[in-house]
């Protein structure tokens, strides 16, 4: 094997690329991963201790570049032949939105312009189920099922849209793509941040639930079917990544009792998930910090959805874990950062 670090990562301190990181380095001596703050380093190395990989975390090459800052990104690129593109601003809350647009869409348009001029041979981009058409033309929602500009569209799924026309563009221009478009991603180390708060929530006894239902996966079978479909012949396509299709009530309560917590037992509808966006919007502007339900994860917590990944699964031969082992492998791992976290305190 060749030294030299052909593969490059995006996002690599966020969850999809942390894991993404832990089976890359198992296979080369040397992956390019970007970073932009040093502190979110530390989180990567603490994801490579939950699969005992420890020692391959030294195979990561980090340079830091903002995927806006093209001079910076640029010098990543050196020697690269594929792209592993999960860097995205993540956000449900409307003042985000210009971000957004520029991270999600400016971001990649840069990501694969490079690609383009660099010979990179094959890029996959991470989207979202976000967007899809939410109205199936069968029970199930499918890669089909094409982005609906009459839809009522927000802020994240058009960026996140946005993206992938870039990426088409590419692949018009010669480069080999594939996107994957995953559901709600469950995995452990980001406990703080976007679905790892499902945990901590439910570490404070968060009450409420709704009868919403939506696709989950596990985020080990992301990174895995990702690097799956780098290594195939498949070019040129995208793929729904979903395990299975879950109401948030069967979700949470399976998070709850994972880690012994007492399960939801509220349930929010309509009527009073429109007041608590509200309310939090107000509180959010009354102390800086990020509202804890916005309008968009109200809508979305009660919407029904269901979504098919059959296509993935012929293609690759791809199995996904179902649900609640995913969840109650991350509950443990939960409680095992808990008392980390506890006799850090003390010491
Ligand atoms: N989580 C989900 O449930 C979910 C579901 C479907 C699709 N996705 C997609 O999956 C991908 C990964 O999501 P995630 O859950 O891993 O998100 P995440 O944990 O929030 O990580 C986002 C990553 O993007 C990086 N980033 C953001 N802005 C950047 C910029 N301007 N330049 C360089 N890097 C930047 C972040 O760097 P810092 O650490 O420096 O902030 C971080 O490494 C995203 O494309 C997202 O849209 C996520």
């Amino acid at each position: 094997m060749s030294n030299k670090s052909n593969i490059l990562v995006t996002g690599g301190t966020g969850l999809v690329g942390s894991h993404l990181l832990v089976l890359l380095t198992e296979q080369y001596p040397k992956v390019t991963a970007i970073y932009r703050n040093e502190a979110r380093i530390e989180k990567v190395k603490h994801v490579f201790s939950y699969y005992d990989k420890q020692d391959f975390f030294q195979n990561i090459n980090w340079i830091k570049a903002d995927i806006l800052d093209i001079p910076a990104l640029e010098a990543a690129f050196d020697g690269v032949n594929q792209v592993y593109h999960c860097a995205a601003k993540v956000s449900f809350a409307e003042k985000d939105e210009a971000l957004m647009r520029k991270v999600n869409i400016e971001g990649t348009a840069n990501i694969v312009n490079i690609s383009l001029s660099k010979n990179v041979n094959k890029l996959c981009y991470v989207s979202s189920i976000a967007t899809l058409d939410k109205k199936p033309k069968n029970d199930l929602i499918t890669e089909e099922n094409e982005w609906n500009p009459e839809s009522n569209n927000y802020d994240y799924a058009i960026t996140k849209y946005g993206g992938e026309m870039e990426v088409w563009r590419a692949s018009q221009e010669g480069l080999s793509v594939i996107i994957v478009k995953p559901g709600v991603i469950l995995g452990p180390g980001y406990w703080g941040e976007n679905t790892g708060r499902f945990f901590s929530n439910a570490a404070n006894n968060y009450p409420f639930y709704t009868e919403g239902m939506t696709g989950f996966v596990g985020v080990q079978d992301v990174v895995k079917s990702m690097v799956k479909l780098m290594e195939s012949e498949v070019n040129n396509e995208a793929f729904i990544l979903v395990a299975e299709n879950k109401t948030y009530k069967e979700v949470l309560t399976q998070i709850a009792k994972s880690i012994k917590t007492k399960t939801p037992y509220i349930k929010v509808n309509s009527f009073t998930a429109n007041l608590a966006w509200r309310f939090s919007n107000m509180v959010s502007l009354l102390t800086g910090k990020k509202p804890l339900i916005t309008k968009q994860t109200a809508k979305s917590s009660l919407s029904i959805t269901r979504y098919s990944s059959e296509k993935l699964e012929k293609a690759i031969n791809f199995s996904f874990t179902p649900i609640h082992q995913v969840i109650n492998g991350l509950g443990r791992l939960f409680l095992q950062d808990k008392i980390l976290k506890m006799n850090q305190k003390l010491s």
